[in-house]
């Protein structure tokens, strides 16, 4: 299969333009499987919760998700992308999974980086994996990477691929994506932005470098850092499901959660 990155530069508030833009994008790629940078559609420098509200949309029932749909039952695609999601009195920074038949499912972003305090509630559904019949997807965005758990358990509930939509102002994940992928024998996309964003006295340079890893820890594909650009590659999923090493190491069964203490204590 063909799995993707779009690597693109919202401008803030402008969602007509960005679902615009991320449309046209997806319909020049010829790729089964795309994913859209965090917050695609808003922008990223919020000034306040009541600004990030009046952004956010409902999923599945919001012109995002409906957008999104539509051009993957146009194109046969499936799609991942984030955007800011409002549920009754909560709003969180979450990214949907639509594929030709409709919506699938949605993940909202557990570690919150930074001012995204401020603005977003946490999120309050877990990790999930989605069963594409052609591959396991499993969902986290940005800063999640930040936190090795997060790929461990999309990994160890049976994601093939790990969809990873970015809006990266820091130079260490594509870095560390190499290791996430290498010890959980997984593909990772990470589709980032790019561009500045000044708003409120605040000013956010994202850093591009959109990337593709796989399971050996390779960099299948790199954008530049600032290039507007779709990268994609063809990969054999089935190589993601076999977690040996070698022939006496398996990643997943030579785990020893007995000694890892507070790691495996569950604490809300
Ligand atoms: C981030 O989580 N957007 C850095």
């Amino acid at each position: 299969m063909k799995i993707g990155a779009i690597q693109l530069e919202p401008l803030f508030g402008e969602i007509d333009r960005n679902l615009e833009l991320a449309r046209n994008l997806i319909m020049k790629s010829d790729a089964d499987l795309l994913v859209l940078p965090e917050l695609f559609n808003t922008g990223y420098v919020f000034t306040s919760r009541e600004e990030a509200i009046s952004l956010s949309e409902e999923i599945p029932h919001g012109r995002t998700t409906r957008m999104l749909c539509d051009v993957a039952k146009e194109k046969g695609v499936f799609i991942v992308g984030g955007l800011a999601e409002k549920s009754g009195d909560g709003i969180f920074n979450s990214a949907v999974l639509v594929s030709p038949d409709g919506y699938v499912g949605r993940y909202r972003k557990v570690h919150l980086f930074f001012e995204e305090k401020l603005w977003f509630d946490p999120g309050d559904e877990g990790f999930s994996v989605y069963d594409t019949g052609v591959c396991k997807v499993g969902i986290m965005i940005c800063f999640d990477w930040f936190f090795p758990e997060s790929m461990r358990a999309l990994s160890l509930m049976g994601a093939d691929i790990i969809c990873h939509p970015a809006n990266l102002v820091m130079s260490f994940c594509q870095d560390a994506m190499k290791t996430r992928s290498l010890e959980n024998h997984v593909f990772a996309i990470t589709a980032n932005r790019t561009g500045t964003e000044s708003r409120g006295g605040k000013s956010l340079h994202f850093t591009g470098g959109s990337q593709i890893t796989g399971p050996d820890g390779r960099v299948l594909f790199r954008a530049g850092e600032d290039s507007e650009e779709t990268g994609r590659t063809e990969i054999d999923v089935k190589s993601a499901r076999d977690k040996e090493l070698n022939i006496h190491n398996n990643l997943f069964t030579d785990r020893m959660p007995g000694y890892y203490g507070e790691l495996v204590v569950k604490s809300l």
